[in-house]
């Protein structure tokens, strides 16, 4: 029953009309709960609250399926206009994104001409930009493009995920590049003959790979809310080690938040995922597919 959920959701994230419908209907079905609002002053409020509190944050103006190139323009300005905001408002955040939404599909050299625009921007103000990973025919377009980026600038980084068996070599030849990586599980409907079918082959990959990667010396972003994970990656970091300043911990807007504190407390650096926007619905499926259980969380505030 939960793997049919699992996957009926997967499916919906991916679905354009049901997007589309999303869109006009705003932000409803539950998904405030992970999704900090549609404008970027709602976001930047979010953010204050959780700067407040001693987590960092960042930000990620939500879109998925841009197919023209005017979507495409339209969300590279939003990501400027977060980069400014960020700026202005002097909360401690960075930026988040999608090369999709920035026309990966639609033409790699404007996507290009994009995020060279978006990352001089940031560069300008001392922030870092990450490129988020989606399914895996993005994985290496994407790998290729930070490649490209890292020829004119350092301040990027991007995402890779524990259920791809690619992983462990990406993390090995990426980590000897000084690449900044935030480590996952995935959250993609994804094939067995691209990624681990089994949920522990998964776990296991993700201990690896943060053990790999903290031990390259390359900035490592552990995100994940499972605590058996987080044990075994500060028991690791304790025994190498490793200074507090080479790492961060990362978890979801909305998701964990007394395990969110508790790592503050303890000490960590610690930035929370801040989604923002219209195009909510994807991310939010995506919510619900992890862990499907928020479904009842969901018709709760929908009937309530
Ligand atoms: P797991 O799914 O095993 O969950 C462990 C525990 O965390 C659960 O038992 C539950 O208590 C809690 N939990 C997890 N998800 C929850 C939810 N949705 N609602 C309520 N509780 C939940 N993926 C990707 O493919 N590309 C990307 O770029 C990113 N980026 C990203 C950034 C950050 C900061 C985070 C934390 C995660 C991502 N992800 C991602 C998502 C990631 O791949 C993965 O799907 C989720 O983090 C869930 O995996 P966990 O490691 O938390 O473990």
């Amino acid at each position: 029953m939960e793997k049919a959920m699992k996957s009926l959701f997967l499916t919906l994230a991916k679905n354009r009309a049901a997007n589309r419908w999303a869109k006009r209907y705003g932000l409803r079905l539950g998904a405030r709960r992970f999704v900090a609002g549609e404008s970027i002053e709602h976001a930047i409020d979010a953010v204050r609250k959780l700067n407040a509190s001693g987590r960092m944050a960042t930000l990620d103006y939500l879109g998925e399926f841009t197919s023209s190139e005017e979507e495409v323009r339209e969300t590279a300005d939003m990501c400027l206009k977060t980069l400014d905001a960020i700026h202005r408002s002097k909360v401690q955040a960075n930026l988040s994104l999608k090369l999709t939404s920035l026309g990966l599909d639609l033409s790699p050299d404007l996507c290009f001409e994009l995020m060279r625009r978006i990352l001089a921007r940031a560069q300008s103000y001392r922030l870092f930009v990450r490129i988020d990973m989606e399914d895996h025919a993005h994985c290496q377009p994407a790998i290729d493009m930070l490649k490209k980026l890292r020829g004119g600038y350092d301040n990027v980084g991007i995402v890779i995920q524990s259920y791809l068996y690619r992983s462990e070599e990406d993390v090995k030849e990426l980590g000897a590049q000084g690449v900044n990586l935030r480590l996952v599980k995935g959250a993609y409907k994804e094939p067995a003959s691209v990624a681990y079918p089994r949920k522990e082959d998964v776990d296991d990959n993700l201990i690896r790979l943060i053990k790999l990667h903290l031990r390259s010396g390359s900035y490592t972003a552990i995100a994940s809310h499972d605590e058996r994970i987080l044990s075994e990656a500060k028991r690791f970091i304790e025994e190498e080690g490793i200074p507090r300043s080479r790492f961060e911990f990362q978890m979801l807007y909305g998701i964990c938040e007394e395990l969110q504190l508790k790592l503050v407390e303890e000490g960590y650096r610690f930035r929370v995922y801040v989604p923002f926007g219209v195009d909510w619905f994807g991310y939010f499926m995506r919510r619900l597919a992890e862990r499907p259980a928020n479904v009842w969380f969901v018709l709760k505030n929908t009937f309530k």
